[in-house]
């Protein structure tokens, strides 16, 4: 791929081109096709070889006009002041602002001993120029900046932005320009793209390009549903008023004419506090409710603006300072496939290494599935890529004029690239999932947490510190391997004495005496919580039942092509991505999807059932899957077919096998372990109170065991309260309703009598 190198009439042929394009988009479809940095830069590099080759130099050039130029459906207006851009110092550091001093001071001639020159130092705000002309104190035009001598008049929409008063307060001059910035706050920002999403409309990529859409709406209907701000920074044609001698005055005055003006300002005194100026709002841009790229410095006294006058239609009195980026285009190489702690695969963008937001980024989380079509990225496609402050990289948007080439979309592994167990994406779910969790290496930790769990296996000791521990030094690898564990792995460890060594080891050992609802619920199925497991475990008293069940639902299920069948919830093969996607975790979320999970502490998945969506059940009923474990109380098609699933799984199968090869062990007929009483069916009891042998805990799976139901407030519902030592307001209420109250004698004889 050795292409000549072009010559500079060839390149400045390209850039000018480029740059056109650029702007026609930019201006006329308020659609950008390059971030602000790919636009300086070429338009920089086309100044420079037009500087070095001036026979280059067309009337045309890019180069000799400001902006874009004035487009269709808007009347013109003619500037009555030219409205001018301003040199931009892209140096990210003090020798931006010392450059702009030195080069102030020579122009005004001045030596070392001269005083500081004062500056107004503001922010430089990332939205539009517009031009507000009030005559008599009323508005009655308002342009945005075009080519620099002629706008569009946009008063119909500009009318429709709050900030801007139709009258100004006070004593109003015969004509005065206001000029200044038009922007999109973050919030208003996100609001509107929200609703756009909603409305399945088309999402804009940035707040300056939604302020930008917004603006150049022909129906000023729908510019007053966009919450647009303002920001005035300086004037344009002024009669009958007398300007103040600075320009910070001049703000002031602006301020009091009722316009808004940003209260992030400062007069600065020599090139160092401008400096200072530049670092203070460089460490609070990220905390700003709205977007800047640099900040502004402006000669302070306006007769002295007046003595340095322009240069090439910029002012030598101001300069924009910028700061690093915060949005750059580069290219996606990759996209690959992480799994996080709880088994969600996220998808994650490999980018061209790209300097952004201060940083070199080189990924990009993708969120999910869903994400990836809202956004239709692609392998090969220009991105925008977004960092602002210490805010993870997100990609905002494909420059989808920049795919020439058809390129294929991306499609989810149908298996989890660490592990090869299946992908599941359930129906109420925007993220994919790997099944393997007792096996995975990327749920390991989690996964024996969740094991370990007092609700579960219950192994004292075994937290978070010595999980890390044994997975990170290859110890442990599933949950059977911990009842192989001898004093000196353990002795080894940080912080760990031959004492709590020796602690562990017996709670392992105490450990493997379990109930079966405490290993269904240790298993980490997902959608079995404690309350499912112990119902699975009433219902088919033994686990190979369960399991019996589960494959023969898995196997009918499959055979219908309902549920599961639809595996991954997306069609088609292949499309996974390198096995090492999960080893650099950096930058990316990979389980933020997940976040909104309801957990408790240290549980793999969730205990709630969440309901399913009736359009699932519609398809469930119609196919009638999962009848035996659908069976089991409070066990709707969702949870059913997360059962099937695990069981189906050949690795999980292996897991259970070993854990049982080591010793691991419940009583298929005991209390709380066989198959579901109905004695006590129908009856809801309530417990209060310290009984004198019973935990709570023991009496309410002593209840459960019978069929009965455990609440937690009194009501005319519920059968029995059954009340202990220093029972409060339950068994007051009880009284109070007539409901029967038992002592710990009295519920021992009725689960007797069971
Ligand atoms: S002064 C003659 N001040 O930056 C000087 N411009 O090239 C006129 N901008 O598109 C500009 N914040 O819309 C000035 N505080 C500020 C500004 C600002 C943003 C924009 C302006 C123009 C560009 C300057």
């Amino acid at each position: 791929m050795n292409a000549a190198t072009p010559t500079p009439a060839e390149r400045a042929a390209e850039l000018r081109d480029l740059i056109l394009r650029l702007d026609a988009a930019y201006y006329e479809r308020a659609e950008p096709l390059a971030t602000d940095a790919e636009y300086d830069a070429a338009f920089r590099e086309l100044q420079a070889l037009e500087a070095a080759h001036p026979e280059l130099a067309t009337a045309d050039s890019p180069t000799r006009r400001v902006g874009g130029k004035a487009s269709g459906g808007f009347e013109p207006v003619t500037h009555a002041v030219p409205m001018l851009s301003i040199r931009t110092e892209t140096e990210h550091g003090p020798a931006g602002a010392l450059a702009f001093d030195a080069r102030v001071r020579r122009e005004l001639g001045l030596g070392d001993a001269d005083p500081a020159v004062e500056y107004a130092a503001e922010l430089k705000f990332d939205g539009l120029a517009i031009n507000l002309r009030y005559e008599r104190g009323l508005l009655v035009s308002a342009a945005t900046r075009g080519d620099g001598s002629t706008g569009d008049n946009v008063l119909a929409n500009i009318r429709t932005v709050r900030a801007i008063p139709a009258r100004l307060a006070g004593a109003a001059p015969e004509v005065i320009e206001i000029r200044g910035e038009v922007y999109m706050r973050h919030d208003d920002f996100a609001a509107l793209n929200q609703r756009q999403a909603a409305a399945d409309a088309k999402t804009f990529v940035n707040p300056r390009n939604a302020a930008a859409g917004s603006l150049r709406q022909l129906d000023p209907a729908i510019t007053a549903q966009r919450t647009l701000s303002f920001f005035a920074y300086g004037l344009g044609e002024v009669i009958g008023w007398t300007e103040p001698a600075t320009h910070a005055g001049l703000l002031d005055a602006i301020a009091a004419f009722g316009l808004p003006v940003c209260a992030d300002r400062a007069v600065a005194s020599g090139g160092a506090e401008l400096v200072a100026f530049y670092e203070g709002i460089a460490n609070k841009r990220a905390e700003l409710p709205f977007d800047i790229d640099g900040v502004v410095y402006k000669v302070n006294r306006l007769a002295l603006q007046r003595d340095l006058g322009f240069v090439a239609r910029e002012p030598r009195w101001a300069v924009a300072h910028k700061y690093p980026p915060q949005e750059q285009t580069t290219t996606v190489e990759g996209i690959e496939i992480q799994v996080g702690r709880t088994g969600a695969l996220t998808p994650v963008a490999r980018l061209a290494p790209v300097f952004v937001g201060g940083v070199t980024v080189t990924n990009a989380t993708l969120h999910n599935e869903d994400e990836i079509r809202r956004k239709d990225v692609r392998v090969g496609d220009v991105v925008i890529v977004r960092r602002a402050g210490d805010v993870i990289p997100e990609i905002v948007g494909v420059l989808a004029e920049r795919r020439t080439t058809e390129l294929p979309q991306f499609v989810m592994p149908t298996e989890c690239p660490i592990c090869h167990s299946a992908a599941y994406r359930g129906d109420d779910e925007a993220v994919l999932r790997c099944t393997g969790g007792l096996v995975c290496p990327a749920q390991r930790k989690q996964a024996l947490l969740h094991f370990a769990q007092r609700r579960a296996l219950d192994i004292e000791g075994l937290g978070e510190k010595v999980v890390d521990q044994l997975v990170d030094a290859g110890i442990v690898r599933t949950p059977a391997d911990l009842f192989n564990l001898g004093l000196l792995n353990l002795v080894a460890l940080e912080r760990m004495g031959e004492k709590s060594a020796q602690n562990l080891v017996d709670a392992i050992e105490k450990s493997k005496r379990t109930t079966l609802a405490r290993f269904i619920f240790g298993l980490g199925i997902r959608q079995v919580g404690e309350q499912t497991a112990k119902d699975l475990a009433r219902h088919f008293g033994a686990l190979d039942k369960l399991i019996e069940a589960a494959e023969a639902d898995d196997a009918e299920a499959k055979a219908q092509g309902v549920g599961l069948a639809g595996g991954a919830g997306v069609a088609g093969e292949g499309g996974a991505g390198p096995a090492d996607a999960a080893t650099d975790a950096a930058a990316t979320e990979p389980d933020s999807a997940t976040a909104g999970e309801p957990a408790t502490t240290g549980d793999l998945f969730a205990s709630a059932e969440p309901a399913a969506k009736p359009a699932r059940r519609a398809r469930v009923k119609a196919a009638q899957p999962f009848p035996r474990l659908s069976a089991v109380r409070d066990v709707g098609p969702v949870v059913a077919e997360s059962i099937a699933h695990f069981f189906s799984e050949p690795h999980n199968r292996t897991a259970i096998e070993l854990l049982r090869a080591n010793g691991v062990s419940w009583d298929e007929s005991a209390p709380g372990t066989g198959p579901a009483g109905t004695a006590l069916a129908g009856k809801t009891f309530v417990l209060t109170g310290t009984l004198p042998t019973l935990t709570r805990e023991d009496a309410k799976e002593r209840i459960e065991a019978a069929g009965g139901k455990v609440s937690g407030s009194v009501s005319k519902k519920t059968s029995y309260v059954v009340a202990g030592a220093e029972a409060g307001s339950k068994l007051a209420k009880a009284l109070e309703l007539d409901v029967p109250v038992l002592d710990e004698d009295a519920l021992l004889a009725l689960l007797a009598a069971t």
